[in-house]
């Protein structure tokens, strides 16, 4: 029997509050974690996300420290802020998915260029930020057989060229950051930090749920698997990165949306 789990770590998730963030929240909670930490910009969601993971933890019989610190982590200082807030809640920090995302999208006249500074500060700088300030953290964690480890929450973007909806910033900065994490994964591997991407394609979100309702039923026809992504998918791809079994897999983009980015549908998130 394999067993993925992620026993004793800490993690911290930015964005941690919804989403995909919350679904990998909630699978660290399941599957082992001592402590997570969620970050988003508002307080009240914060506190509403800690709540419920620790009533999870509670429900389900688990031992599971929950923090939560509100930032805004397209801010410099803020996420130096939250870095020194976590600092002094958790001993260590074993895992650090940087998964806070924004989109905008506009037509190439009508885009405004305070979108792609925004979408670009938190998508791009805000997750460099965040593995500049938490390296040195994840490094006294990690061991040789079992390093510690960093997943950039991506896009499927990264890997095609499909934008109907004018997500210029989006999709660079996706392409921006699965080349990030192929450039940290050679600088970082040999301190015991391995950095990984995930390359979602749809998953029902606040971010996608308008995308996913204006397509309609194309998205899921023209998926080889004839669905959009769920929890489950993205709980299972998070824990097997971050278990110690894939300890060897470092500097991957990993596409998880059914194979639709293969046939230039579907997935254009
Ligand atoms: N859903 C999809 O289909 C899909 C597909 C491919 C990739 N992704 C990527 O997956 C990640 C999560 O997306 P999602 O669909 O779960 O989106 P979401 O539902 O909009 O969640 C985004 C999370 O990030 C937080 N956030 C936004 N701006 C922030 C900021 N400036 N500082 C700190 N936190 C911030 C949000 O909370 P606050 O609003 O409280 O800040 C929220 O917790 C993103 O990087 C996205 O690009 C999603």
């Amino acid at each position: 029997m394999v067993d993925f789990n992620v026993n004793g770590k800490t993690a911290v998730i930015t964005g941690g509050t919804r989403g995909l963030g919350l679904h990998c929240a909630e699978a660290f909670v399941l599957n082992g974690a001592d402590c997570v930490v969620i970050t988003s910009r508002k307080a009240k969601a914060c506190e509403e996300s800690k709540a419920l993971l620790e009533k999870l933890a509670k429900d389900n019989g688990k031992d599971c420290k929950i923090v939560a610190i509100p930032s805004d982590l397209s801010v410099e200082e803020d996420c130096i802020k939250f870095f020194e807030a976590t600092k002094k809640e958790v001993k260590k920090v074993d895992i650090l998915i940087a998964n806070a995302g924004a989109t905008w999208g506009a037509q190439l006249e009508d885009h405004p260029i305070s979108a792609m500074h925004k979408v670009l500060s938190l998508n791009i700088v805000g997750v460099f930020n965040c593995i500049k300030l938490f390296a040195p953290m994840l490094e006294e964690a990690g061991t040789h057989e079992d390093p510690a480890r960093i997943v950039i929450m991506s896009s499927v973007v990264s890997l095609i060229n499909v934008d109907q909806a004018g997500v210029y910033g989006y999709a660079a900065s996706k392409a921006g950051v699965s080349h990030l994490g192929k450039n940290l994964a050679v600088q970082l591997g040999p301190r015991n930090i391995t950095v990984n991407s995930l390359a979602p394609g749809f998953f029902p979100s606040k971010m996608s749920d308008g995308l996913i309702a204006a397509a309609g039923d194309i998205m899921i026809e023209s998926n080889p698997r004839k669905r959009l992504g769920t929890k489950e998918d993205m709980q299972s791809a998070i824990l097997f990165l971050c278990s110690k079994q894939a300890n060897y897999i470092n500097g991957i983009v990993l596409p998880l949306d059914g194979g639709a980015y293969l046939n230039g549908g579907g997935a254009k998130l």
